[in-house]
């Protein structure tokens, strides 16, 4: 039990690090908070109009989700005392890290949506299903200029890719992590699927009021 909390622990402190909020706050002075969508995320971040902070978050995040199911996945292994079975170390860390992102203590248990961290945890857990789910993400996003929209299908794709490319883990509980993470993903866009629904999205580089 005690590895289990440590490796919860880990992860959800490693996923509550909001770097978009950091970073703004850190180099512009602001509250990334009060622009645009509201959102702490990479997207919100460029939309603000700081281009590089967005990519450093975009990263950072992606990093944050990598290392904590990397972290977590080895820690299990090493405990040698109260070792626990990999994969179930690595499914508890991959959900926490999310959750950390999205619930982070440090802005009163709201954060972002955690495309970026959960991106990062994919290409520790399901490197081609991630890399194929990013592809369907990149389409969506030149079609539509809509990130949200580019996130939501690729969100969908994943646990899709997942099931049907070899070399994903077969594990239950990533199995399971693989199909929840994805939901949990998804229901946070809830507001940005209203305003899709009504055409209010914010878009990107197109010269309308909606633009980003
Ligand atoms: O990464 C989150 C993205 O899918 C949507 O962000 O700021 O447009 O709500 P935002």
């Amino acid at each position: 039990v005690v590895t289990y909390l440590i490796v919860a622990a880990v992860a959800y402190l490693l996923g509550s690090i909001p770097f978009g909020y950091i970073l703004v706050r850190l180099f512009r002075n602001e509250d990334i908070r009060a622009k645009g969508s509201g959102n702490i995320g990479a997207t919100n971040v460029v939309r603000s109009g700081a281009k590089g902070l967005g990519a450093l978050t975009f990263l950072l995040d992606v990093c944050k989700g990598y290392l904590a199911v990397f972290l977590c996945g080895h820690l299990a292994a090493i405990s040698s005392l109260t070792a626990i079975p990999a994969g179930k170390a690595e499914a508890l860390a991959a959900l926490c890290v999310i959750l950390g992102h999205i619930y982070t203590v440090w802005l009163g248990f709201k954060g972002g949506k955690g495309v970026a961290t959960a991106l990062g945890v994919f290409l520790a857990l399901a490197l081609w299903p991630a890399l194929a789910a990013m592809g369907i993400f990149i389409i969506v996003f030149a079609l539509s200029r809509y990130v949200s929209l580019g996130s939501i299908l690729a969100a969908i794709a994943f646990p899709v890719f997942a099931f049907l490319l070899p070399h994903a883990p077969r594990d239950p509980w990533l199995s399971a992590v693989m199909v929840i993470a994805p939901l949990i993903v998804i229901a946070k866009h809830h507001q940005n699927i209203g305003r899709l629904l009504q055409g209010r999205e914010y878009r990107f580089g197109k010269s309308d009021k909606t633009s980003g």
